[in-house]
């Protein structure tokens, strides 16, 4: 495996680098990026994440001719959109093109998810490639996305070839995914753009759907899958006596070490429970830029995390979903 600075990526490698799925920093998490136009690289990705191949790949752009390569058209609605979030973490679903690999499109949806990185090195390195990159993130499926080049070096190893060193990434949560579904504009996945920000923009009431229910017709085949779960099982306690709750399942489960993720730092269980912590810094912003890295360093040092619930406003909104998704149990 070898690792390079994402500011040396360009001198550093030729363009047969790119060939195979390589890590790639984003403003939102690493991903697990292939050339769109490569199928047998593309259908790796699925094998290296072990991920399910009706699960579409986001695909990432350097310009607006990329765009317009991949897509049947630009809708109007999306203007807008566009000239306020990109470069950045929203990505709006498309009509694709007629020649767009369907490995990418999860087989037959004939949509795509595209967005532009925020980041300069990364759009410079995608121009110079010169075709759009698709790319999850960059995690084994169901465990928390990665935020640093070492979370995606850990999960992947030697099945990848080429990582790409950008830091910490910015957002540290995944891109808002986002498109109108029957003409009502509509999240998919919340995500580092808010719904408030999104129907400031549109001018409309922004719907949620952010959860796939039985019976209903799959819109994001993502939401079928288990996700971000960390070593040791997540408890999150939904209702207002959270304080109380915790102690009673700590004693009851008889748990030695717990891991502590509320929103109250001075909160601590009695008896003989040792708690651990994380730093996760304080209001929603430091919440999501950690949540990723908590999960991945918590699950290795207790027997279960416990997790209260936080504001579902702004931000707050796309944390509590990537909790409740990788909570094991939720408890009102
Ligand atoms: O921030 C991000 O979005 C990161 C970075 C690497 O760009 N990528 C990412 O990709 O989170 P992934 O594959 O881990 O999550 C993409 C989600 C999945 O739930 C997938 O089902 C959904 O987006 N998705 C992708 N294409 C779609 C489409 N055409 N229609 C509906 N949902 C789609
Ligand atoms: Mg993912």
């Amino acid at each position: 495996m070898r690792i390079v600075k994402l500011s040396e990526t360009i001198s550093e490698t030729k363009p047969d680098d790119f060939l195979e799925p390589f890590v790639i920093p984003t403003e939102t998490v690493y991903g697990l990026a292939a050339r769109c136009d490569q199928e047998e690289s593309l259908r790796k990705i699925f094998k290296i994440k072990g991920r399910e191949s009706d699960n579409p790949l986001i695909v990432h752009i350097s310009s607006m001719e990329m765009l317009k390569s991949i897509v049947k058209e630009i809708p109007n609605e999306y203007q807008g959109l566009i000239a306020s979030f990109w470069p950045g973490p929203l990505s709006l679903i498309f009509q694709a093109a007629d020649g767009l690999s369907p490995v990418i499109q999860g087989g037959c949806m004939g949509t795509v998810a595209v967005r532009m990185p925020r980041n300069e090195h990364l759009r410079n390195i995608i121009e110079e490639i010169g075709v759009p990159l698709a790319a999850p993130s960059a995690n084994t499926s169901g465990r928390p996305s990665p935020t640093r080049v070492e979370h995606a070096i850990n999960d992947l190893q030697d099945k990848v070839k080429l990582y790409i060193d950008g830091g910490l990434c910015e957002e540290g949560l995944e891109s808002t995914v986002f498109g109108f579904i029957d003409g009502i504009p509509t999240i998919l996945r919340p995500g580092a753009i808010s719904r408030e920000s999104l129907e400031a923009v549109i001018k409309m009431k922004v719907q949620l759907k952010t959860n796939h229910k039985p019976g209903e017709k799959v819109l994001c085949p993502g939401q079928k899958y288990q996700h971000y779960a960390p070593l040791v099982p997540l408890y999150l306690f939904k209702g207002k006596s959270w304080r109380n709750s915790m102690n009673e399942t700590a004693k009851r489960m008889n748990f030695k070490v717990v891991g502590l993720l509320c929103t109250d730092p001075l909160y601590t269980l009695e008896g003989q429970v040792k708690t651990v912590r994380y730093p996760m810094g304080e209001g929603l912003s430091e919440w999501a830029h950690n949540i990723f890295a908590v999960l991945r360093d918590l699950g290795g040092r207790c027997d279960a995390i416990f997790a209260n619930s936080i504001e579902t406003s702004d931000i707050g909104l796309a944390v509590m979903d990537r909790l409740s998704k990788a909570a094991t149990y939720l408890i009102d």
